[in-house]
């Protein structure tokens, strides 16, 4: 929610994404799978994945990310007091691979973490620097959504493993004071930066969505086990009613919103959520059919895809949503 009394707002500087440079179609991955290009594509949308290379890990994938992102902010390593990685493939149990990322960028200053929300972790870091960087504690955060997540797919369960692909996407954010005098909610969501987040969970979603292992239960990884059709259904309400909150936390209808950045799981969810909210087709940011789903890395890579080819433009209206195991889910409303 919003923190009224805050003298800061979280602005936005830059973004920034990085695919693995191979890719696998779905007629490659029939070769191995029980499973059809037709299917993967009536039920999912989606046509392709990116897949990480052997010996290429998550933290590598962020830093990449990371890399483009503070170029097109034009911060420096010097700049970032807070580094935060939503990853659900993280490079070790620990450290966190938000420090590799510090590491690796030359960055010794600041704090730096793993938020684990798996594909709402990209809405869950952001709202955590959001409030970071509202309370003064920190000026300038890198956020990054990272994985390589079909490194934790059983490759003969069909009904997961044609579904999800590796990527990563970064932003830039800084505490930047807002306008003097105490705006009332219709005119603060003038103002350029995050209006608000707004983030859910309910645990007793654990078995629709979750991994078989774990350090402190199996001492393995584990493997991804879902129950699609169930996750679907809980999706479409979830999502419909946090972007519902969103809008109306800032006196917003569904028709102001510019664009809506979704997470990227499956293209009838994204259809299905934006009818239920009557928002134009159009205004949907669409990665799905190219990435797959990939968990926390999907709502910052279409969110830097839409930047970067000019669709989303300073002063429009934006809205992350996501949901994922947990059940965890959220949303994000920022003025570009
Ligand atoms: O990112 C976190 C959130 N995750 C999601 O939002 C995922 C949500 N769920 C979904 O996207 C969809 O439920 C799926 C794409 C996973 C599945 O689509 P569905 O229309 O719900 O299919 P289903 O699971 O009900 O399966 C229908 C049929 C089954 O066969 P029978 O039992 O009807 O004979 C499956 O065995 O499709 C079969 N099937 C497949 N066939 C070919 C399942 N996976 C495949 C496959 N290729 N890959």
């Amino acid at each position: 929610m919003t923190l009224p009394s805050s003298p800061f707002i979280s602005r936005i500087l830059g973004c920034g994404s990085y695919l693995p440079e191979r890719l696998v179609t779905n007629q490659e991955l029939a070769e191995t799978v029980d499973t059809s290009d037709e299917w993967i594509v009536e039920r999912s949308g989606i046509r392709q994945r990116h897949m990480a290379a052997e010996g290429e890990n998550t933290s590598d994938l962020a830093t990449a990310a990371a890399r483009k992102a503070m170029a097109h902010a034009g911060v420096t390593a010097d700049d970032l007091d807070l580094i935060i990685v939503a990853t659900t493939t993280p490079d070790s149990t620990f450290p966190a691979t938000a420090t590799k990322v510090q590491a690796a960028l030359g960055v010794s200053r600041g704090a730096a973490f793993d938020v684990q929300a798996v594909c709402s972790g990209f809405v869950y870091a952001l709202a955590t620097a959001d409030n970071f960087l509202r309370a003064g504690q920190h000026k300038t955060a890198l956020v990054i959504g990272a994985e390589t997540f079909t490194r934790i797919l059983d490759w003969e369960d069909r009904g997961t493993c044609v579904l999800f692909g590796d990527g990563a996407g970064a932003v830039i954010l800084s505490a930047e004071p807002k306008a003097s005098g105490s705006p009332s909610v219709s005119e603060s969501y003038q103002q350029r930066g995050i209006l608000s987040s707004h983030l859910h969970a309910d645990g007793r979603g654990h078995d629709l969505l979750y991994v078989d292992g774990g350090p402190s239960s199996t001492g393995t990884v584990g493997k991804v086990r879902m129950q699609g059709r169930e996750v679907f259904r809980h999706a479409v309400t979830n999502l419909a009613g946090v972007v519902k909150e969103a809008l109306d936390a800032n006196g917003l209808q569904a028709s102001d919103l510019d664009w809506i950045v979704p997470h990227q799981a499956n293209k009838r969810i994204l259809d299905g959520t934006a009818r239920k909210l009557k928002i134009a087709p159009e205004k949907v940011v669409v990665t799905v059919e190219r990435h797959a789903n990939t968990s926390a890395a999907s709502v910052p890579l279409a969110l830097d895809e839409a930047v970067r080819d000019g669709r989303i433009q300073p002063g429009h209206l934006v809205l992350m949503e996501a949901m994922g195991g947990g059940l965890t889910w959220g949303a994000c409303l920022v003025r570009w």
